[in-house]
């Protein structure tokens, strides 16, 4: 048996890890449990089980082989799996007013890794240090999401590809853009990631079931379709994938880790005052599944 049970969360999908003891707990039998949870579930909370950095890697090395941050200050000194996500010394993402003072860390509903052939199989939060304002992250499950499509819809899009961008601000997506201004200046010094072009429906590589796969920060035009009818199609799946019944939102207490699979669900940071200060860990969970496919016909719309 494994060492742990499972409780609902207030929401249609994702789980809660309850009575696990990370530390001395992890046996093989409780590591196979927890890896096939997180994939029927889509999502696994585990409150105030985040006590170390040896903790969350210790629980995110039974999920797969982890992946470092590209980019080496990115990576917690001394533990180059984690990844740090601090605004501690200085901004960490751009700055917006939403019309309540600046506002950092809000990040529209994505996948991550949206923009690459090979998204990441999942990532493990922990909350070091919250916000005393704002701060929380939503997950989406996108496998209801495509359950819950009409038949027709579901025809309609089964061969069909959309071409998918990196985005380095909000003012760059094409659909579900947030407004606001931003506040930060804007700094375009990132690498040129070629298109790529996903299917709409991807079949997940572990489990079989199919998701609407739709990453509303990245999707620049269906392909074949740079058109009114493309438009319209993007538009009409967003609005269907954001519906707040496939939606759960995490209000996180210090300790928290938060696991997902990337391929599954969708996610969004709903971002906090930028005067605040919010640490989060983060493990990356590789992935090895090709989704999509580059997209060199698009070449001139990532330019
Ligand atoms: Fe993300």
């Amino acid at each position: 048996m494994p060492n742990y049970h499972l409780q609902p969360l207030d929401a249609r999908f994702g789980r809660e890890v309850v009575g696990l003891d990370i530390e001395s707990g992890l046996d093989a039998e409780t590591a196979a449990a927890l890896k096939h949870d997180w994939l029927e579930h889509g999502v696994l909370v585990f409150r105030g089980m985040g006590t170390s950095p040896e903790v969350q890697l210790k629980l995110s090395r039974c999920l797969g082989e982890l992946e470092p941050h590209p980019i080496e200050m990115f990576r917690l000194s001394g533990y180059p799996e984690l990844i740090l996500l601090s605004n501690e010394n200085g901004p960490l993402a751009p700055i917006y007013d939403f019309g309540e003072g600046p506002v950092t860390q809000c990040i529209p509903w994505h996948t991550d890794l949206a923009f690459k052939p090979t998204p990441n199989a999942g990532a493990l939060l922990r909350m070091v240090r919250k916000p005393a304002q704002g701060g929380r992250t939503g997950w989406l499950d996108s496998a209801a999401a495509y359950d819950a499509l009409d038949e027709a819809t579901k025809a309609e899009i089964e061969n069909l590809e959309a071409v998918y961008l990196f985005r380095a601000g909000l003012e760059d997506m094409r659909y579900n853009q947030p407004g606001g201004t931003r506040l930060s200046p804007r700094k375009d010094n990132y690498p040129h990631f070629p298109p790529v072009a996903n299917p709409f429906v991807w079949t997940l590589p572990d489990t079989g079931r199919r998701v609407l796969n739709i990453s509303t920060l990245n999707i620049d035009h269906v392909v074949g379709h740079r058109d009114a009818y493309g438009d319209a199609l993007i538009r009409r799946l967003i609005e269907h994938a954001l519906d707040p019944r496939f939606q759960y939102v995490h209000d996180w207490e210090e300790g928290d880790m938060v696991l997902w699979d990337n391929r599954r669900t969708m996610h969004a940071a709903f971002g906090h005052p930028a005067d605040q200060i919010r640490i989060v860990h983060r493990t990356t969970i590789k992935g090895k599944v090709a989704m999509g496919r580059l997209c060199p016909e698009a070449e001139d719309v990532a330019a």
